[in-house]
């Protein structure tokens, strides 16, 4: 028996179509609401049928515009809160403004942080989100968070071709641990790709590769891809140290600027990302594939609406 009456999705103009795809999952229709600017600028929401007393969940993933959309979340909370709803969890499959979680400069914000204190404030209840940039962001937010993850779903995909003879390289020394995730699941070795990013720019260099990929496939794991300037200056290096062939799985596809024509321009065989952020036409090419990842968002939403365990998704013991 649920603790909370019925179920209902909303979704903000992010991504609408993966918020429908969740639907579908869960057999609900999306729920009905008004969320659009003025010509003022300013964002007003409405939410459209009563949520009284209701299990409410608000998908919204912070893509570009990104700062427009997270107005859009926090209103639509603010919305579903003064209009009684019983529990508001927010889906927010790419957490924006993650990268920033410390103060390693002196006189900068931590905007992890901030995020998650607008999201308490504002009055969600619970956060669903995917793949974090690092785990401790969870205890940024004061209400529960399930983090769920990408990499089994990347990793089973890359099995299915059979490749062997693989290393699984980190395209920088923090991405070590998901490296190390992926090569387990793939029983592969790694590699890890030492990057040096130029001041607070868009600019990356692959300093040297920790690892041997001479002759072998190598597969770089990410958790996400900006300016494409990590994954292309990690593949570039692997390719110099003669790694045969180089393939990349990231699970959220920012691809800002020219990042996917960087990537086509590259000497990746081939890309694979997964829908938690949309892609327009213009930023695909042929040597991309995109993994849905709504049915997995949407057994998330099952089992918090149901009270059963997210973590036996994972094989965590219930
Ligand atoms: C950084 O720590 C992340 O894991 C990614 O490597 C980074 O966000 C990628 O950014 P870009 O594609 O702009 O190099």
């Amino acid at each position: 028996m649920p603790l909370f009456e019925d179920l209902k999705v909303f979704s903000g103009n992010a991504h609408r179509d993966l918020a429908s795809d969740i639907c579908s999952y869960l057999g609900v229709s999306l729920g009905s609401c008004d969320v659009f600017k003025f010509s003022n600028d300013q964002t007003f929401v409405r939410i459209l049928e009563n949520v009284r007393e209701k299990d409410v969940f608000i998908v919204q993933t912070l893509s570009e515009p990104v700062n427009d959309h997270l107005m859009e979340l926090l209103i639509m909370i603010d919305a579903a809160r003064r209009a009684s709803a019983g529990r508001i969890t927010v889906v927010i499959p790419y957490y924006a403004y993650g990268r920033t979680d410390k103060k390693d400069q002196p006189r900068v914000a931590i905007t992890a942080r901030l995020i998650a204190d607008f999201i308490s404030v504002a009055g969600a209840d619970r956060v669903l989100t995917m793949n974090l940039h690092a785990g401790q962001i969870q205890g940024f937010f004061n209400i529960p968070l399930d983090e769920l993850t990408a990499i089994p779903t990347l990793a089973a995909n890359f099995e299915e071709r059979g490749v062997g003879n693989l290393v699984v390289a980190a395209p920088d020394v923090g991405g070590a641990k998901k490296a190390r995730d992926m090569a387990n699941l793939l029983d592969a070795n790694i590699a890890i790709v030492e990057k040096q990013r130029i001041g607070n720019e868009d600019r990356v260099e692959a300093m040297s590769v920790i690892g041997s990929v001479e002759g072998k496939t190598v597969l770089i794991v990410d958790e996400e891809i900006d300016t494409g300037g990590t994954v292309t200056a990690a593949a570039q290096i692997l390719k110099e140290q003669g790694a045969a062939r180089i393939y990349c799985s990231v699970v959220h596809p920012l691809l800002s600027g020219s990042a996917s024509s960087r990537l086509a321009d590259s000497p990746l065989s081939e890309l694979v990302v997964t829908d938690t952020l949309p892609i327009p036409d213009e930023k695909r090419f042929d040597r991309m594939r995109v993994l849905p990842i709504s049915s997995m968002l949407g057994e998330a939403i099952h089992r918090i609406h149901s009270g059963l365990s997210v973590g036996a998704m994972f094989g965590h013991q219930q």
